[in-house]
């Protein structure tokens, strides 16, 4: 059930309007970047500029046209740089058997508007000084570029870049990257593996290729089968796992879209009372024990942060200074982000009666 904000967090005071990080951005350009890749140009309204601010490495959240029930949302990573590109990219690789990747690729052109959920993630590096090892495959090329050409242009950073695929003409961005290595000849190189000359990536390969770097930030995107290879190859190469940054590409099941829901106590049952620091803010709320913490704060006009909203991506990852609370799905805080207190705010009920809760991450 989608309702009104029930509750206030002063007493008297006005209610504040739902929060949705929702926005319609038309598409100025249109790259066709292999045969089954294109490259997707936003221009970002100044009113939404500071929504649309974004690390390398982070991704957009698209409501892709549909008639099934719930939508159909799709993450795609930024290919641009934050710190040299005005424009917001992604770069979209076709799925074969795939409903959005396709119809982006049939039906988006100059003109086109798409609604669009502010950047999240954080797959991106702690700092543009650091070098960095960047392992792709396919489409897991697309936040790898803006990693890139961050580090080269934003920082003072190395970067090496391994790059497999199916063969020279699925290369995306082969140009751009045979560029950047001519540009920047002591900060960065790119090794292409071509699986049609050299098979697919082995463990052994890939360790061989990536053992000089082995003392460098490492970040990996790309296909399942390929992902696991390239984690055993750093793993032999004693790269320690806190080097070790993946994004995993999925689709998502679940809308982000959608309104905030706020579930009603049910009879006899008292809400849990949440104390919230967000926004420089410290804000009081009654907490219904089935509403999930950011439905809560949305629905109140709180401008929490989110992307996917199925405990997938941790973009509404926040701490629990004190009470208790339980996660309906975790699929990306590990052990010691649950010892530090992270919960995230998508997936958070309350336990305890007092929750005191802090965005601070
Ligand atoms: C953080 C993040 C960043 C991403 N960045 C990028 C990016 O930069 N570029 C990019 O191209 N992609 C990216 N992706 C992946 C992207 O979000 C989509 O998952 C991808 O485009 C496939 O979506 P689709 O709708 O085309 O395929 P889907 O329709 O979701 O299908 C995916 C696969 O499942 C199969 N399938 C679908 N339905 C069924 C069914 N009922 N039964 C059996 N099989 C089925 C399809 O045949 C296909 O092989 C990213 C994902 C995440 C999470
Ligand atoms: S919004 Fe993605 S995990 Fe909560």
């Amino acid at each position: 059930m989608t309702i009104e904000p029930t509750v206030a967090t002063d007493e008297g005071a006005t209610p504040r309007p739902p929060v949705s990080h929702a926005h319609d951005l038309r598409v100025v350009e249109v790259v066709a970047e292999t045969a089954d890749a294109m490259s997707i140009v936003f221009d970002v309204p100044e009113s939404a500029t500071a929504a649309f601010r974004y690390l390398p490495g982070q991704f957009l959240t698209i409501d892709i046209p549909t008639d099934r029930a719930g939508g159909a949302a799709r993450s795609y990573s930024l290919s641009s740089s934050p710190h040299f590109e005005t424009d917001l990219v992604i770069t979209v690789k076709r799925t074969v058997g795939g409903y959005a990747s396709n119809w982006l690729c049939d039906n988006i052109r100059p003109g086109s508007t798409l609604r669009v959920l502010t950047p999240a993630g954080r797959f991106t590096p702690p700092s543009l000084d650091d070098d960095v090892l960047l392992i792709g495959a396919g489409s897991g090329i697309t936040p790898l570029m803006s990693i890139a050409k961050s580090v080269l242009i934003g920082g003072t950073g190395t970067v090496y870049l391994l790059y497999a695929n199916r063969d020279r003409a699925s290369t995306i961005f082969g140009r751009e990257l045979t560029a950047m290595a001519a540009e920047f000849p002591t900060r960065f190189a790119v090794e292409h593996w071509f699986a049609d000359e050299r098979g697919l990536p082995t463990v052994d390969g890939l360790a061989a290729a990536v053992a000089p770097f082995a003392s460098y930030d490492a970040f990996l995107c790309g296909p399942a089968p390929f992902m696991a290879a390239a984690s055993s190859a750093l793993t032999r190469v004693d790269v320690p796992p806190s080097h070790i940054h993946v994004e995993k590409y999925r689709s998502l099941d679940g809308n982000p879209f959608a309104g905030a829901v706020i579930v009603p106590t049910a009879d006899g049952e008292t809400s849990a009372h949440a104390t919230v620091a967000i926004d420089g803010q410290l804000v009081e709320l009654e907490w219904p024990r089935q509403t999930k913490l950011l439905d809560l704060l949305l629905a109140n006009g709180y401008d929490a942060p989110y992307s996917c909203r199925e405990g997938e991506c941790s973009s509404c990852a926040c701490t629990v200074r004190r009470g208790e609370v339980r996660m309906l799905r975790n699929e990306t805080l590990v052990d010691a982000d649950l010892r530090a207190g992270l919960t995230l705010a998508c997936q958070a009920v309350p336990i305890s009666d007092e929750v005191d809760i802090a965005f601070d991450q």
